[in-house]
């Protein structure tokens, strides 16, 4: 098993918290991220912290990491890199879809609904049959992906992204128990509300949303990207090897507290 893992989304946010994470437990870091503008501004700070961390031993590609060309053009890099190695990690932590409701003033379309479902949902699939079929999983290999309370909550502008996650949470399942007899394990994360980019996106007002929240969290406060990473970092070592088919919370118990 090579020390490097494959991360989607690894600028900002968990992913970016992730790969700090891992840089600091001595993992190589293979990322991708999507980012213009300022958010490209951000990306670049990362990557420098990431490079820093992990001596150069870390590789970034700004480029759309969901479409099949991505995947058929990057994977043979990523074999060069672990040098055929299979990867310890394939973290699904992409934020891109259309936050708009099913009716009213702006309806959700078949080919928003498509996109966000491909993207922040079955983008999972893929790559892993192509990592599988490229020998870069093998026993000891996590696949985890990233889903939150709105998987079975209904909220506003969230309904494209909440049938995303469903659609993950059932495709991790169905990967561990088809990948489980070689010693691949699928689990998902269900994060607390965590002051990130996409929160911003979800709705103007997240400020309110963020406030509320710490009220309703058992631990009074919001999720942090570095909890996730250190839960990741956690389900990494050894001692996870059993966990299987799971979603894991990492949200200080917000999503069993009802209303405050
Ligand atoms: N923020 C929250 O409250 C929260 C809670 C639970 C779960 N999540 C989930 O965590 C995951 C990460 O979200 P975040 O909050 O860290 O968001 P974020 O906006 O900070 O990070 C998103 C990352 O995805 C990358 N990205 C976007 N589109 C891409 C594409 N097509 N190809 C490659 N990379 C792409 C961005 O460059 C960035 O690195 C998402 O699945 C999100 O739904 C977030």
């Amino acid at each position: 098993m090579s020390e490097w893992v494959l991360l989607l989304g690894g600028s900002t946010g968990h992913g970016a918290a992730t790969a700090k994470r891992l840089s600091s437990d001595g993992y190589g870091i293979i990322a991708f991220h999507f980012d213009r503008g300022d958010a490209k501004k951000v990306a670049e700070e990362t990557i420098s912290e990431v490079s820093e961390l992990t001596n150069g031993r870390c590789h970034y590609f700004n480029t759309n990491a969901t479409s099949e060309e991505a995947m058929e053009k990057y994977i043979p890099k990523i074999k060069e890199i672990t040098k055929g190695e299979p990867l310890k990690l394939l973290l699904h932590s992409i934020a891109f879809g259309t936050t708009t409701n099913f009716f009213g003033e702006k309806p959700v379309t078949q080919r928003q609904m498509d996109m966000t479902v491909h993207v922040m949902g079955n983008s999972i699939l893929y790559w892993t049959q192509k990592l599988y079929d490229s020998n870069l999983l093998a026993s000891g290999s996590r696949i985890l992906g990233l889903t939150s309370e709105g998987n079975y909550l209904a909220m506003e502008g969230y309904g494209p992204v909440s049938v995303a996650k469903v659609a993950m949470e059932a495709i991790i399942r169905q990967i561990g128990w088809e990948l489980g007899e070689v010693g691949i394990t699928a689990n998902a994360i269900q994060a607390g509300i965590t002051p990130t980019r996409a929160l911003t996106k979800i709705t103007e007002n997240w400020e309110e949303w963020v406030e509320s929240t710490k009220k309703r969290n058992p631990m009074r406060r919001t999720t942090t990207p570095e909890d996730v990473a250190k839960t990741i970092s956690m389900l990494l070592k050894p001692e996870a090897d059993f966990i299987n088919c799971s979603i894991i919370y990492c949200d200080g118990g917000e999503s069993r507290s009802g209303a405050f």
